[in-house]
């Protein structure tokens, strides 16, 4: 009898283990999502995690002190958990978004949407070179010039 009592206690104390494990992670996830729209904002918009593989957040995340010619690096803890969301939803982690995949070989890590083989076939017929130099535009990187819902992830805006 006392040991079936120990058993089940030690069976709910691994349950609960469990549990308080989930929540952790759950509450981890969504602080690093947090701080991933509120420090990847500030110069442009915080691209969408699934539109690049793993590797290339944590390229990018790694090299935050020199980021494409500025300095956008963040306290160790901040990057750690920005970095953990990136990865954790990128395009490889499964999902619809593995098409942007394609044409990238394994031992390739782009750190540029705008250099991704699916980026550049969608918008080399769809948009003519000289839109990417408008004023109002600047930059490929500038996603929101043309598509508004952009910030939302929806790129299907005419
Ligand atoms: C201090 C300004 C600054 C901050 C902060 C910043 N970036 Fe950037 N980022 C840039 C610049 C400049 C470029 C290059 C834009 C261009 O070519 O027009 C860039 C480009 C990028 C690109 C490539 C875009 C493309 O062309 O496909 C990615 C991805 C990116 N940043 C991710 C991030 C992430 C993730 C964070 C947050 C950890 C971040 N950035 C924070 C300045 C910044
Ligand atoms: C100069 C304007 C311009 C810029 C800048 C631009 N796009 Fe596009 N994009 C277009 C056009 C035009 C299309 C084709 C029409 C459409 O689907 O909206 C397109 C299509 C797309 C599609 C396919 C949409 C669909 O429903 O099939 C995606 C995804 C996309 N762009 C993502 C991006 C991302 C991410 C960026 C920034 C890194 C970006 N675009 C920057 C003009 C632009």
């Amino acid at each position: 009898m006392r040991l079936w009592k120990n058993t089940a206690g030690l069976f709910c104390a691994g349950l609960s283990l469990v549990a308080l494990a989930a929540t952790t992670q759950g509450a981890l996830a969504e602080s690093g999502r947090k701080a991933f729209e509120r420090e990847c904002s500030d110069c442009h918009m915080a691209f969408p995690a699934q539109l690049m593989p793993k590797r290339s957040w944590h390229l990018i995340t790694s090299t935050l002190d020199n980021h494409f010619g500025e300095d956008a690096s963040l306290d160790p803890d901040v990057t750690k958990k920005i970095q953990a969301y990136l990865e954790a939803n990128a395009a490889d982690t499964g999902g619809r978004t593995r098409g942007a995949l394609r044409g990238i070989k394994d031992n390739e890590t782009p750190v540029r949407i705008t250099e991704m083989p699916w980026w550049v076939g969608i918008h080399k017929y769809e948009v003519r070179p000289s839109a990417f130099k408008d004023p109002r535009v600047r930059s490929k990187s500038n996603c929101m010039a043309c598509h508004r819902g952009a910030k939302r992830g929806n790129y299907d805006d005419d």
